[in-house]
């Protein structure tokens, strides 16, 4: 850690950890529900649920991406971060403010709209807390010593996180509309800006991790970015099929969106050029997995179990049912999840001055969270094929496939318990390094000597 300011990342890491592992009991809530154990639907109804699974999850990727940003922006711009009293009431803010809308969802105040069902009084205090966040990145950035593509390729995706909430906080009383421009948020998120955050992050971690060349890591950044744009923005019509947009929508929707992928493929390519050509070792090998199967396991999760339900043809009898929590499950764990994981796993040893890189439990949360994560997909995926067989091609009544699926669920659960074991090591690994500590301060290279 090179600067005394980069330990505030530490509070938004630990909040992320605990919304986390909140976002996980509520997801056994509805796994337990959909196996027919809705013990709980008095206090916590599936809706309830499943809006605190969803909003924790976005809430938590946030925070991780917040921290990352606090972290790696001065180290990027060779300077203290611009204000640390204000980025400790923006830390607060957003802890408090999510905590409300969370406990908002139990007792009935939400806007029932997926994945922004924050109400529209809270939507603003969210918007001013990430006004304040993106002013202290920017006046760090602004009188930074240097300004790199790779910090500059995170604040623009942060930026534009922040712009894209605003089309979610408009009101329209004609349901179709107000369904694409929740699509906007949705979609231009995960396929679009979040991506740049993505570059961003990852430019870092290989250049710290695998030794090559800044130059040629940030060539390979306008190369993604150019991708994403190139795809994300009219792929967004994937989504307009059903919601009353024009017909021309199956087109262009279908081709941009399955052009989708490329840029996934891209950060994939990258990230395994970047290791093969690394000629440097790090001790920290358990970030170096981290960052590499974020760019594998995106890559698998959005850009192949994306394709498979995107042609307009597929979406017809997809929409809508577990197919898309199959997808939505990999494609946020490997891209966002694993991200933030990858970027805690790189900073925690810095920022606390504790060198236990190549732990065991670290290891064990590695292989435990994906193993699990890749089952609990396959029991998705095998729930979604059956409900769309059933509710779609067989024109059974949704509860009645519900029913059949059941057996289904027994397996998400499993695979769910294997996911929760390695989140409990990585956890539990986390708080092992104790307090960042200004102990830590440190400007020397970080490589290992190559003995041979
Ligand atoms: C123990 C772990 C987990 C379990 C048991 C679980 C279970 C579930 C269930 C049952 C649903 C509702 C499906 C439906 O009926 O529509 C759901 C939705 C969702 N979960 Fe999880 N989940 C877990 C962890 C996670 C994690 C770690 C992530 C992200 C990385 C995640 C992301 C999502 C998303 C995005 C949705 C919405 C899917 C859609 O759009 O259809 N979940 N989860
Ligand atoms: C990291 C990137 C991605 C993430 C995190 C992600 C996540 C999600 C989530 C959570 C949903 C459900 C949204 C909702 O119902 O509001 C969704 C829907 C969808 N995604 Fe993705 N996605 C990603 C990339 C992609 C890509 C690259 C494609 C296409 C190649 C794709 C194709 C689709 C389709 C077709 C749907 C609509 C499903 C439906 O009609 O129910 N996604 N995605
Ligand atoms: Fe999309």
């Amino acid at each position: 850690m090179k600067f005394t300011s980069q330990k505030i990342a530490y509070h938004f890491f630990a909040l992320s950890m605990l919304l986390l592992s909140l976002q996980i009991v509520y997801g056994f809530i509805m796994g337990f529900a959909h196996m027919g154990y809705d013990v709980l639907h008095e206090w916590i109804p599936f809706n309830a649920a499943t809006a605190t699974h969803k909003n924790l999850l976005v809430v938590w990727i946030i925070s991780g991406f917040m921290g990352a940003a606090y972290y790696i922006i001065p180290d990027e711009s060779d300077t203290e971060l611009w204000s640390v009293p204000l980025a400790k009431l923006q830390f607060w803010s957003l802890a408090i403010v999510g905590v409300v809308a969370v406990a908002g969802f139990h007792v009935g105040w939400w806007e029932g709209r997926k994945f922004l069902e924050i109400p529209r009084p809270l939507d603003f205090l969210v918007a001013i807390n990430v006004i304040l966040f993106l002013v202290i990145i920017l006046m760090t950035l602004f009188k930074g010593k240097k300004q790199t593509t790779t910090a500059w390729v995170l604040t623009m995706g942060l930026v534009f996180l922040a712009l894209l909430y605003l089309p979610g906080m408009v009101y329209f009383d004609n349901i179709s509309v107000d369904s694409f421009m929740r699509w906007w948020v949705v979609h231009l998120w995960v396929e679009g800006v979040w991506e740049l955050i993505m570059g961003g992050i990852l430019s870092f971690l290989l250049i710290k991790l695998t030794g090559v060349d800044r130059e040629v890591i940030e060539k390979w950044l306008y190369v993604i970015v150019g991708l994403t744009f190139l795809s994300g923005i009219l792929g967004t019509g994937h989504h307009y099929y059903y919601t009353g947009g024009p017909d021309y929508w199956l087109l262009v929707g279908g081709i941009f969106s399955a052009l989708e992928p490329l840029a996934f493929l891209g950060m994939t390519i990258f990230a395994v050029q970047m290791y093969r050509k690394g000629n440097k070792s790090h001790p920290n090998k358990l970030a170096l997995y981290w960052t590499m199967s974020t760019a594998i396991v995106s890559f698998l999760g959005a850009g192949l179990l994306g394709l498979a339900h995107t042609l307009p043809g597929v979406n017809l009898y997809t929409h809508g049912t577990l197919i898309t929590a199959m997808h939505g499950h990999l494609a946020f764990w490997g891209a966002y999840a694993s991200l933030v994981l990858a970027i805690m796993s790189y900073s925690m040893p810095l920022m606390t001055g504790r060198k236990i890189y190549d732990n065991r439990n670290g290891h064990l949360a590695f292989w435990f969270s994906n193993i699990g994560m890749l089952g609990m997909t396959m029991a998705f995926a095998a729930a979604g094929v059956a409900q769309v067989y059933l509710e779609r091609i067989a024109g059974y009544e949704f509860m009645v496939a519900a029913e059949e699926t059941k057996a289904h669920f027994f397996v998400l659960i499993i695979a769910a318990t294997v996911f929760t074991i390695g989140i409990g090591f990585f956890i539990g690994n986390f708080f092992s390094f104790g307090l960042p500590s200004d102990d830590a301060l440190n400007d020397a290279p970080e490589f290992e000597p190559l003995l041979a």
